[in-house]
């Protein structure tokens, strides 16, 4: 089975703060997690470059916008490293492989008639590059980004949405997981749809960073013809070499913040209706990363970094905490506080005690040496493993839905009750009595469900996976497989590592939420 999923391309228009960090971890986790299950996952990311506004911030840096764009992405590429993001491709709209399928296309919407030329006046908002209409306008500003927004006429083309607007709305019908969540799709139907559909306008006169229209080139083929298509010409779309279009077209899994969903929603769809293409299977709106006091800004002194948090508590804490966080259907906050509670509380005392309880009690009663399963589980052990079975089960369900923080929730429940087993069954006590095949028992359930959690979280977060299966001495491939999840009795001749290492050092609360304050302050 293949598995593809994409990033929207990022704008390059600053460096990424830990909220834009968001949309990628999560792609990079669902990648790795197909992967994990034995599927050919294949990632793509990349970056936006056209534009008014990149020219605009080239040009502030005194760099040609082509230098401009070539630093960004380099510094996008290393983010995405230090995030360790497994992408496949990494596409940029100024690559030539880009750059020439979309005037294809473009030049096909016009053949066809989707795209017809006409004179454009709106209210135009400069940093999101989108004209908007009077009633769109939210208090006569941008309904996007709340910013002033200036009257402008000009000579454009536009695609024709309305002629596709009813088999858009019996395609979000008949095909229930195309938008998750659900309520998106009645946003998109409520807002945009059903008070009258606006065709697109598809180019501007105004500026020259961007591709040119082959057939009237004073036309520069403006921002969603060419971002949106970048899906398709990454693959190869277009091209005589479209192997990987052939193999991983249509998407899987489309992601995209809030802000963006109505052009992946209603926009995408129809273009590729329009190309006679299959549709993404679903496409995933995730809400915002903010701070207390609303959106982060520099001017508000409240942005934080992704780099800044990893140098200080490793990558796999601020992967954790995004992915947790994020609410279904709100935003999710971040706080000083909030970060360090949950390094502390989830991550510290849950997970990686667990670990070293396990760790130093194996050592302990059995020099090191993990005892194998007996095959008849007495009644509290039964019970821990059907708990175990079923907290599987509610991870597979959670995360089929794409309800992500849900289904981390579903592992950590697991983390707990696993820490509950240990005070149940105390198996000092045991040893105090001598009482050898319960004791076995105990500690051969403590590792395994170590290692069923390790596989849980390897998506997530797979450097602590790794350090926990390295721990309790699993190096075979075999015993880290999605489908061994339920399985017991495997575990055999194996020795936990001599002396455990915490993987989650306890943080000093108030030092650390005062750090995090002065970070933010920079
Ligand atoms: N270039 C467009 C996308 C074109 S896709 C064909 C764009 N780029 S972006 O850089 O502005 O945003 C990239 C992603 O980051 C989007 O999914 C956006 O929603 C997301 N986020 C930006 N700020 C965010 C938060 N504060 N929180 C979560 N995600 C956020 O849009």
């Amino acid at each position: 089975m293949k598995f593809y999923v994409t990033t929207p391309i990022y704008y390059p228009s600053g460096k990424f703060h830990i909220g834009t960090a968001y949309t990628t971890v999560l792609a990079d986790s669902m990648k790795r997690l197909h992967a994990l299950k034995g599927e050919d996952a294949y990632m793509l990311t990349g970056t936006d470059e056209h534009g008014q506004k990149i020219e605009e911030k080239a040009k502030e840096q005194g760099k040609t916008p082509k230098q401009y764009v070539d630093d960004m992405a380099a510094y996008a590429k290393e983010l995405w490293k230090k995030m360790k993001i497994d992408y496949d491709d990494f596409i940029r709209t100024t690559d030539d492989r880009h750059v020439k399928v979309v005037q294809k296309i473009f030049d096909k919407f016009m053949e066809q008639g989707d795209i017809y030329k006409g004179e454009y006046e709106g209210w135009y908002c400069v940093p999101c590059e989108s004209y908007f209409t009077e009633t769109q306008l939210v208090d006569g500003k941008c309904p996007d980004c709340g910013r002033k927004v200036k009257l402008m006429k000009e000579e454009a083309y536009f695609f024709n949405m309305k002629k596709y607007e009813n088999r858009l709305l019996k395609y979000y019908e008949e095909n229930p997981d195309f938008i998750k969540p659900e309520f998106r799709k009645n946003e998109m139907i409520n807002n945009f749809i059903k008070p009258g559909l606006e065709d697109l306008c598809v180019t501007r006169t105004t500026f020259d960073w961007g591709i040119k229209v082959l057939k009237d080139p004073k036309h520069v083929i403006y921002v969603w013809v060419d971002a949106l298509t970048n899906y398709l010409t990454a693959l190869g779309y277009g091209t005589d070499n479209d192997e990987l279009f052939k193999k991983y077209w249509p998407a899987d899994l489309q992601i995209v913040g809030k802000d963006i969903a109505r052009f992946h929603l209603i926009y995408w769809p129809i273009f590729l209706m329009a190309l006679d293409l299959s549709l993404p299977k679903t496409i995933l709106v995730h809400n915002w990363v903010t701070m207390k006091d609303g959106k982060m800004s520099k001017s508000k002194g409240n942005v934080i970094y992704p780099e800044q948090l990893i140098e200080r508590y490793g990558l796999d804490s601020v992967r954790y905490f995004l992915l947790r966080e994020m609410p279904v259907s709100q935003d999710a906050i971040f706080s000083p506080e909030s970060f360090v509670e949950r390094y502390n509380f989830d991550l510290c005392n849950d997970l990686s005690n667990l670990l070293n309880r396990t760790v130093s009690m194996v050592n302990k009663y059995f020099e090191g040496n993990i005892p194998e399963y007996n095959g008849t589980p007495n009644e509290v052990d039964k019970e821990f493993e059907e708990f175990s079975s079923k907290q599987i089960d509610l991870f597979e369900e959670k995360i089929g839905n794409l309800e992500i923080a849900n289904a981390l929730q579903e592992i950590w429940t697991l983390i707990s009750r696993t820490n509950k087993y240990i005070d149940e069954t105390m198996p000092w006590s045991l040893a105090k009595e001598d009482n050898k095949e319960k004791l076995k028992s105990v500690m051969y359930h403590l590792i395994e469900n170590l290692r069923k959690i390790a596989i849980l979280i390897k998506p997530f977060m797979n450097d602590t996976s790794e350090n926990i299966l390295r721990q309790i001495g699993i190096e075979d491939e075999t015993l880290i497989k999605w489908k061994t999840l339920k399985e017991y009795d495997k575990l055999k001749g194996i020795k936990v590592i001599e002396k455990g290492q915490p993987i989650f050092m306890r943080l000093n609360t108030e030092e650390e939420i005062e750090y995090i304050k002065n970070l933010m302050k920079k």
